[in-house]
């Protein structure tokens, strides 16, 4: 049985989605959840893409202990077509995606990380790229939160028979590029 596929994603791929990659697979490690999801991330931009996180991304990463093993990769709207939960970092990527989706159905199925979070005070993970570090870390709680909720979802959503490897390399990352155009480096 094919893995429950889910696509994190954020604006440029080497902050947020990669962070919250990471921990949605830790949490769905420790939930026993490991062989039945695969996790995968992406950017609506297409600027860093080959790119490893942001090093203060990696540096809070690994200070908490997080696994982080990423190379940057851009949406495509083919991906909708193989995920089954396509999820969003804010407002604006929520907006990007569902222009980019082929259908109104899809375009509604796509969700906000921190609507699983119940006790949130914004659906938004604030975009940390153009502050401090310590952005990052409160991004990382604010993640870790998200995810939690996100992963009590799953537990509902998961067929209990499906077994798979919880893999970054879920089919379509090899489609990589449009080129939006924004924020060229
Ligand atoms: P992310 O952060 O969307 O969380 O990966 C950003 C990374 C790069 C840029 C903006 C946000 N950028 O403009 O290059």
């Amino acid at each position: 049985m094919t893995p429950y596929r889910v696509q994190l994603v954020c604006l440029g791929n080497i902050c947020r989605s990669p962070m919250a990659e990471s921990v949605l697979r830790r949490q769905a490690d420790e939930a026993g959840l490991r062989r039945r999801l695969a996790v995968d991330s992406a950017g609506t931009g297409g600027w860093h893409v080959g790119d490893p996180a942001d090093r203060r991304a990696r540096a809070v990463l690994s200070e908490h202990g997080y696994a982080v093993d990423h190379a940057a990769k851009q949406f495509h709207p083919s991906m909708f077509a193989d995920r089954d939960l396509v999820v969003a970092m804010d407002s604006e990527n929520l907006r990007d995606l569902r222009r980019l989706a082929p259908d109104k159905v899809t375009a509604s199925s796509v969700r906000l990380l921190r609507a699983f979070d119940l006790d949130a005070d914004s659906l938004d993970v604030p975009d940390p790229y153009y502050g401090g570090r310590e952005g990052f870390e409160d991004v990382l709680h604010t993640i870790e939160a998200a995810c939690a909720g996100l992963l009590d979802h799953l537990r509902q959503v998961i067929p209990a028979g499906s077994r798979a490897t919880i893999v970054s390399d879920a089919p379509g990352n090899g489609e990589r590029a449009h080129s939006s155009g924004r924020r060229g480096r």
